[in-house]
Formats: C-alpha cells, sequence, structure tokens
C-alpha cells in the first residue's frame, strides 16, 4: 500500500465503502467526516451527481481516443476553462495523469525551454527543503523531504535547494501568512552566487509547503522569489497540486498570493479527485518558443497514453461547472475566518506547539514523543478516526482541509472531536 504503515494496517484493516457529500462510509457501517477531502482532492465533497453524470455520459460516447496525433473536443473545451481560470497570460496546458506528472512534465518543460530559447546551459533546477512535489525522479530530487529521497540513489544531479520556511521560535501560532521570514527568499541569491544565473533553469515551490505539514509562506516571501527569478531570467513554477481550485477561497493560489509564476502544475481537484487527471499551465512566451521548425514535426517529445483521456476530461468539466455554479471557492474564502478560529482554539491543548492555517487548510503540530518521532501524531489519527473524523498525520503534523461544502456545524464538529483526541493523547 503507497505511504501506508502496511503491517499495522493489515492487523486492523481501516476500509472505506461508500462515500457522499461530507461523509464516508466505513466497511463496518459507521460514518467518518472528511476532514481532509480525501487526499486534498475532493473539493466539491462525495459522489456529486453532475460529476458523476458526465462520467457515465462520456463513457458511453466516446471512451478513450488516442493523446498523440489525434484529439477530441472535451480536451480542447477544457482547456480553454483552464487558461481562463488562470492568472493573464498563463494560456497554455498540457495534461498529465497526477501530481506527480505535472511535476515532471513542468521540469521538461523549464528545460527544454531554456535550450529551445538559446539558453542551453541553463540545466540546474531549484528546489526547497521540505517541498513535497510528487515521487517520481524529477520531484523526489527537487523535493526536499528526506525518506522519500534517501533510499533512491543519486537523483538528479544539478539540483539545489532553498531553505524551508518553517519558523517556530519566531512564528508559532500564527493565523495566515507568518510575519517573519521574507528574508529565507534572498537564499536564491546566494544560490545563484554560487551556481551563477546561466546554470539555473528553474525554481519550483508550492506556494503553501502542504504534505509536509502545511508551512505558510511569510509576508511577502513568494513575491521576492518572483523578483529574485524575473531578475536572472529564471523560471518560476508553482505546484499547486494542492492550492489550485479553491482550498485558498481563489481560482488558484498565484491569485490567491496574487504573485504570478511561469508554470503552474495542477492536479487532484481538477477532477474533485475522481478521476487521475494533472494538468500544466504555461504562459505563451513558453508554448510558443517551441513552435518553431517544420510544422510535420513534433514539436515537444513529452505525453501520456491517458493525457486528456475524454473521461478525465469530462469529469474535469462538470467538476469545473460544479464550484462555479456553487460558489465554492467563494464559499472557501467565507469560511476561512470561521475555520481560523475553531482550529486555534485548540491552542493549549496537551503536546500542542503550533497551530496554522491559510484558506481551508490548517495544521496542528504537535511535540514528538521523545525518541519516537510520528508516533504520537500517527495515534491521534487512529483515535479520531474511531470517533468519526478523517485527519491526515505527517510527521507529528496533523493536517487538515475539508471539502470546501463543509459546513460550519461540521467545522466544530470536526475540531471537537480532535480536541477530545488531543486531550486523550499520551
Ligand atoms: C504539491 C504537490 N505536488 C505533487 C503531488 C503529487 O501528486 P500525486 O500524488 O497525484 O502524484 C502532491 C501530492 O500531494 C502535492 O501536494
Amino acid at each position: 500500500m503507497p505511504f501506508t504503515a502496511n503491517r499495522q494496517f493489515k492487523k486492523n484493516p481501516r476500509m472505506f465503502v461508500g462515500a457522499e457529500g461530507m461523509y464516508y462510509t466505513t466497511a463496518d457501517g459507521r460514518q467518518v467526516m472528511d476532514g481532509t477531502a480525501g487526499l486534498w482532492c475532493v473539493n466539491a465533497g462525495h459522489k456529486r451527481p453532475r460529476i458523476v453524470a458526465a462520467i457515465q455520459r462520456q463513457v458511453a460516447e466516446l471512451d478513450y481516443a488516442p493523446a498523440f496525433q489525434m484529439g477530441h473536443p472535451k480536451a480542447f473545451e477544457l482547456a480553454a476553462r483552464l487558461a481562463n481560470m488562470a492568472p493573464a497570460g498563463l494560456d497554455h496546458v498540457m495534461y498529465t495523469n497526477s501530481g506527480s506528472e505535472s511535476v515532471e512534465t513542468a521540469l521538461k518543460v523549464a528545460l527544454a525551454y531554456q535550450r529551445a530559447r538559446g539558453e542551453g546551459s541553463r540545466f540546474r533546477l531549484i528546489g526547497r527543503v521540505r517541498g513535497y512535489h510528487g515521487v517520481n525522479f524529477g520531484g523526489i530530487s527537487v523535493g526536499g523531504i528526506v525518506p522519500n529521497r534517501k533510499m533512491f540513489g543519486t537523483l538528479l544531479t544539478g539540483v539545489d535547494h532553498l531553505p524551508h520556511t518553517h519558523d517556530l521560535a519566531r512564528n508559532a501560532f500564527t493565523r495566515g501568512q507568518p510575519e517573519h521570514g521574507v528574508e529565507l527568499a534572498d537564499e536564491l541569491e546566494k544560490l545563484v552566487q554560487l551556481h551563477d544565473a546561466s546554470t539555473i533553469a528553474a525554481v519550483m515551490v508550492e506556494p503553501v509547503a502542504c504534505s509536509t505539514g502545511v508551512l505558510v509562506p511569510p509576508k511577502g516571501y513568494l513575491e521576492r522569489l518572483r523578483q529574485i527569478t524575473e531578475k536572472h531570467g529564471i523560471l518560476l513554477i508553482f505546484d499547486e497540486v494542492i492550492t489550485a481550485f479553491g482550498r485558498l477561497g481563489a481560482n488558484f493560489g498565484a491569485d490567491y498570493f496574487g504573485v504570478t509564476p511561469d508554470i503552474i502544475n495542477t492536479a487532484k481537484g481538477l477532477t474533485n479527485g475522481i478521476i487521475p487527471m494533472g494538468a500544466v499551465l504555461v504562459k505563451k512566451e513558453i508554448h510558443d518558443a517551441f513552435m518553431t521548425g517544420p510544422e510535420h514535426l513534433i514539436e515537444f517529445f513529452h505525453g501520456y497514453t491517458y493525457s486528456g483521456n475524454p473521461v478525465a476530461c469530462a469529469a474535469a468539466l462538470a467538476t469545473l461547472d460544479t464550484y462555479r455554479d456553487e460558489g465554492l471557492f467563494e464559499r472557501a474564502a467565507g469560511l476561512a475566518d470561521y475555520w481560523a478560529d475553531a482550529l486555534h482554539s485548540l491552542k493549549g491543548l496537551p503536546h500542542v506547539i503550533d497551530i496554522r492555517n491559510i484558506g481551508l487548510i490548517g495544521a496542528v503540530e504537535l511535540e514528538p514523543i521523545a525518541g519516537e518521532p510520528t508516533k504520537r501524531a500517527f495515534a491521534a489519527f487512529i483515535d479520531a478516526y474511531e470517533k468519526g473524523c478523517l485527519i491526515r498525520t505527517t510527521g507529528d503534523i496533523i493536517a487538515l482541509s475539508p471539502p470546501l461544502i463543509v459546513e460550519k456545524a461540521e467545522i466544530d464538529q470536526l475540531i471537537s472531536t480532535l480536541g477530545k483526541v488531543l486531550k486523550a493523547l499520551r
């Protein structure tokens, strides 16, 4: 099983057999509230009729079309919708089947673009310590999560990392963006001095580093990364696999923070998590740099058998319709303060050393048990599940990201269950 304590699970399996709205049904017939939108992806909640119907219709109409040298209308319709939603200038789309594939695609686009525009010496990729960019080789190389990297050899060469922005000493219990840490973006200038700008193709960061335990960017940090990358001709890639599609109450994290990167990676909420799909959005000048040479030749040697799969496109279009017609991103924005108040009410409970929030994302960081890191949070995960709430843990951090349909009463229920869990923890 992926990212699972296999032996522990198989001794006492936790099985879901159904889901609707905010709730899962377990194999033993209990209702469990989804405090994590599945894996940060089911933003519209479960079993939404419009999405279900769109998938059923599509599979009966055009089940598959070859992705290479052939097309189908929904792939273009969806691309136009995404370009329309994206920050100005990001108007071309390439499809993938997961966040990890979006990451690999974006990194390859960045390297190839630099070469296409005559800057082929820019081979270096910069990520960030504690960054999560999926599990493929590019992503774990640019990413900065040690257990995801250390077993897998030399990874990509020519990669360097910015420091992470987590600073408990100065920023613990901040609501929203922390005050301290903008200067951490200047570390990019140091990497430029070390390697020379002429060797650096791109910097990839998550606007909010979610999978590592919700590290909210300090005020001014993303803006400064943008200034520095622009100054040195380095592409800025936002990995928005989690932060896109309403999680922050906006279309993209780029909109929320008012910082426009050159490339945006998406997946997860694109199809409400139902059909695997990702999309990479790029600026026009990146796309156009490849459109040279004889027209019968392939311009960019990359793609997947399932890129823009018709059923995935139908799911994505129905998902975007659902988000729009139910005003779910605005709803998330409107709930963000209530969410923050609820989360921060947990301050003072046993073992809690930090609480963080932004949009409809929250994290509660626990003091690890001495010598047994992750054990305390894992116990909280199991207890919360038994008490009827699905939460996520990473290290000793509890992460929360409910579907954007969550009601205030459900936020109260989730937080009060978590409070009981925390009080009972050893
Ligand atoms: C920022 C980011 N990038 C990439 C991924 C990988 O996505 P997937 O699991 O769909 O490959 C994730 C997954 O959580 C993510 O949060």
